[in-house]
């Protein structure tokens, strides 16, 4: 074990400054990243009121002897650099000498760490400064961190709920656990087991055991070397795409980091394959030569600045598509190409005409009966334009509609109406089908015949089980069934086909963000009338089903009961009117 030294003060300049310890999760990431760094096998972490009261970490690494466990604490004190050129060549999670003091100078510490055989030192330090030395037994190293910020009131203060501070240091965790695979993770949280992850013996045992079966099914497995990168990929097959970047992971030499560069480069492998509101699942293990690739960007080390950007670009957007290629024809693939048959105007002039047409057209209510068609009853004639657009006539002129959105705006309605009231007028079918006929105000709910499973990640799990009655009231019914599990019992109607997998991923995911804005979206109502809008847009009516004349004549009922049927919940129209006098014009009559 190389001896710790303070770091002289040319080095010390160079190093990114900032804030090293934001919350919690911050001490875990750093504590993690020493028992990595010293070579651990087995990392335990208890966590206690969200950290705020004690956050401990252990592990079985090299450990300390008593000189180096004494200066450790000190500002700028590491054994992983000691020159400049060392800061351009990091193979360490740390670098700095930074953390501990960091961590030291917020909270209460105590450390037991032994070097090897020898016996082991106990210190405890507050306020930065040593306390309390003795010999005590001990294996490896376990450092305390209590009473965090107890002495800075102020960022104490800036701290969020507990159950935000334990996301964070569930989202810590796991991403420290994925690449480092060999090492066990075990985290608990106020004594409950939260993530058990066993030493494993490839990066995709480790996923399986973070994410589960489901989850590493959908993904395709490719490797791909070239010069001083390489990378290993578990990407989207497109069966299940989903609505956020949730579950998009990049890690560069065993660290999670932000990168834009890598980042476009796998959207721009996937253009083409996967609609351009939806976004695949990636994980990208991406180890690159240490001289190549900065780390000293960042004060928390999240992003990074590559020697050559282009190089990185081309090597993960070709390992990329690469990748779907074979596996296109394998066969196992289940991208689909977008409809690119869309009309295209040459004519830019008659293009901007349209455009202003449009932009002037008032997108109704004040001019409803525009909309009107002869019947609503009985069938529409319509044409069908491709993706989700169909073109219906009345006699004042054209009306486009997004069926899509159309649908999205009348279940929301459907769902405020149920929350707003909270009537009950629902009734739960234990058959297959529904009895009982919804209406804009209402909705059956629909009990599955084999509840479906979900398995989530840890943070998702436990933001659901919070949360279990919101979901209800929406006629979301949802049990636990353990191991980061769910089982979901009834769904209303209209959710019958949807991907309840994506829905669920979607709904904690915004539970999860509205917890970090609490101030900012206020009351709960506002959170649930957002949820309904994620909800309803994962209506059954998707792109690829036209629907046929009968229903679209009852979706535009629908859509008159509604109180804004002009947009979709996420302000996009549903309608537009071109009336005969548009297309005269147009048509320079
Ligand atoms: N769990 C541990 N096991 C063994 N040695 C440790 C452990 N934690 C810290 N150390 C020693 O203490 C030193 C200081 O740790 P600290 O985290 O403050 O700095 P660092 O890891 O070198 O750099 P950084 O600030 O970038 O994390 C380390 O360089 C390492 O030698
Ligand atoms: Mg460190």
């Amino acid at each position: 074990m190389p001896k710790i030294s303070i770091l002289p003060l040319n080095i010390r300049n160079k190093i990114a400054a900032g804030e090293v310890v934001e919350r919690p999760a911050s001490v875990v990431k750093e504590l993690i990243e020493n028992s990595l760094d010293a070579e651990s096998t087995i990392i335990n972490i208890a966590i206690f009121r969200a950290g705020k009261k004690l956050i401990r970490v252990s592990d079985n690494g090299i450990g300390l002897d008593r000189e180096d466990a004494l200066i450790a604490f000190e500002r700028y004190a590491t054994s992983k650099i000691k020159n400049e050129d060392d800061l351009f060549n990091i193979k360490t999670m740390g670098f700095r000498g930074e953390a501990l003091s960091s961590i030291a100078s917020v909270s209460k510490v105590k450390m037991a760490t032994s070097y090897k055989d020898s016996i082991g030192t106990c210190i405890e330090i507050i306020n930065g400064e040593i306390k309390e030395i003795r010999d005590c037994s001990t294996v490896g190293t376990t450092i305390e961190v209590k009473d965090l910020f107890y002495n800075t009131p102020a960022r104490l203060k800036f701290l969020k709920s507990d159950s935000t501070e334990n996301y964070h240091i569930i989202d810590v965790v796991t991403k420290s656990a994925l690449p480092n695979y060999k090492t066990g993770f075990f985290l608990k949280i106020d004594d409950k087991e939260v993530l058990s992850l066993p030493a494993a013996s490839e990066y995709r045992e480790r996923i399986l055991h973070v994410f589960g079966k489901e989850f590493i099914d959908e993904l395709i497995e490719t490797s791909f070397n070239e010069n001083h990168l390489s990378i290993k990929a578990f990407i989207d097959k497109g069966l299940h795409l989903r609505n956020n970047k949730n579950n998009q992971f990049i890690f560069i030499n065993d660290r999670p980091i932000k990168d834009q560069t890598i980042s476009y480069a796998v959207y721009k492998a996937y253009e083409g394959l996967i609609p351009k509101d939806k976004h695949p699942v990636f994980i990208l293990f991406l180890k690159i030569k240490p001289d190549l690739v900065d780390f000293n960007v960042h004060p928390t080390k999240r992003e990074v600045r590559f020697k050559d950007k282009n190089m990185v670009f081309n090597f993960v957007y070709h390992a990329i598509k690469e990748a779907l290629k074979t596996s296109n024809q394998r066969s196992d693939y289940h991208l689909v190409k977008e409809d690119i048959s869309k009309v295209t105007y040459n004519d830019i002039s008659t293009q901007s005409y349209i455009d202003t047409i449009i932009a002037e057209q008032p997108l109704i209510s004040e001019n409803e009966s525009l909309y009107k068609t002869s019947s609503y009853f009985g069938n529409i004639p319509s044409l069908y334009l491709g993706d989700t657009f169909i073109a219906i006539t009345n006699e004042k002129g054209l009306i486009i509609i997004d069926y899509h959105a159309l649908h999205e705006r009348i279940n929301y309605e459907r769902l405020l109406k149920k929350i707003e009231y909270n009537k009950n007028k629902e009734t739960v079918n234990t058959s297959n089908t529904s009895s009982e006929k919804p209406s804009a105000t209402n909705f059956s709910i629909y009990r599955l015949l084999f509840p479906q499973q979900v398995r989530l990640k840890s943070a998702e799990y436990m933001v659901l089980l919070e949360n279990l009655d919101i979901l209800n009231e929406f006629g979301i019914e949802v049990d636990d069934f353990g191991h980061d599990t769910i089982i979901i019992r009834s769904i209303p109607e209209f959710l019958k086909d949807a991907d309840l997998t994506g829905m669920m991923n979607d709904i904690a995911k915004y539970l999860i963000e509205s917890n970090f804005r609490e101030k900012e979206i206020g009351p709960l109502y506002n959170i649930k009338k957002a949820l309904a809008a994620r909800i309803a847009c994962h209506t059954s009516i998707r792109g690829k089903e036209v629907p046929d004349s009968s229903r679209i004549a009852k979706l535009l009922k629908d859509l008159e009961d509604t109180e804004n049927p002009d947009y979709c919940p996420h302000g996009r129209p549903t309608r537009i009117f071109l009336s005969l006098e548009d297309l005269r014009k147009m048509f320079k009559k």
